[in-house]
């Protein structure tokens, strides 16, 4: 079964969003980053085949309040909330706000290991920051959503219980460095993603995304790791649902 982990479900990216879930013929988790994204996931999750994470992103740390982070909490143990996402740190256009986004990160983290959820992390341009924090926090689950380091720093992560999410951007022309991971990573710690809209795979790059590309991240990851396509779909789906303690049988 295709599992897209990661992808922004929401109105206003798509004049047919519901031709584009109906299309993915798997299991998909949206993930919200403000207070109407969080929102909309809970709409999205009456769905089926969807499923949902709930954070504030790094991109709203000057402009998110106190009571957002309650509601994550009112809602943390909602059927098919399955973590805290996406969150983290994001020094690409702003450097200025990096102590707020570290203190926002981390009220984040420990909320989910209250409740003992996967913290969905976004990292960009920040990768040791987001290593410092997370090893403060060894014993929560998290997934890095997009990654884009380097195979050396991936391997820094695996004393945690962590997974790598692999999108659109392995099959870019210019995306050796992460076929480097997925080469060497074990494929118990991938999962597929596609950061719907975002990051379209070959040869749709530009395009907007949805989460039937999934099935052509599956191929690339199975082309390099000299693997059929259907054991990467099948091994990722079951990382998911142990990662994410969804309530499904393969
Ligand atoms: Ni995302």
């Amino acid at each position: 079964m295709l599992i897209d982990t990661h992808c922004h479900l929401e109105e206003e990216y798509y004049d047919n969003l519901e031709e584009v879930i109906e299309r993915m013929p798997g299991i998909m988790i949206t993930a919200g980053c403000d207070s109407r994204t969080n929102k909309e996931v809970l709409e999205r999750i009456k769905k089926d085949s969807i499923y949902g994470v709930i954070g504030i992103h790094p991109e709203f740390v000057e402009s998110y309040q106190e009571s957002d982070l309650k509601w994550i909490e009112d809602h943390i143990n909602d059927s098919k909330i399955v973590g805290i996402g996406e969150v983290g740190l994001d020094y690409h256009y702003d450097e200025t706000t990096k102590e707020k986004q570290k203190e926002l990160f981390e009220k984040q983290i420990i909320l989910a290991q209250k409740y003992n959820k996967t913290v969905v992390v976004h990292s960009r341009d920040a990768i040791m920051d987001t290593y410092d924090i997370m090893m403060k926090y060894p014993d929560v689950k998290y997934v890095l959503h997009c990654y884009g380091s380097s195979i050396e720093m991936a391997e820094r992560f695996l004393s945690l219980h962590i997974r790598f999410g692999i999108g659109g951007v392995v099959t870019f022309k210019n995306g050796t460095r992460l076929k480097e991971v997925v080469k060497k990573l074990p494929l118990a710690y991938l999962l597929l993603e596609t950061d719907s809209p975002y990051l379209s795979p070959e040869p749709f790059r530009g395009m907007k995304n949805e989460p039937s590309n999934t099935d052509i991240v599956a191929l690339k990851i199975a082309e390099i790791k000299g693997l059929s396509k259907e054991e990467v779909i099948h091994t990722t789906a079951l990382n998911a649902i142990d990662q994410f303690d969804l309530p499904i049988s393969l």
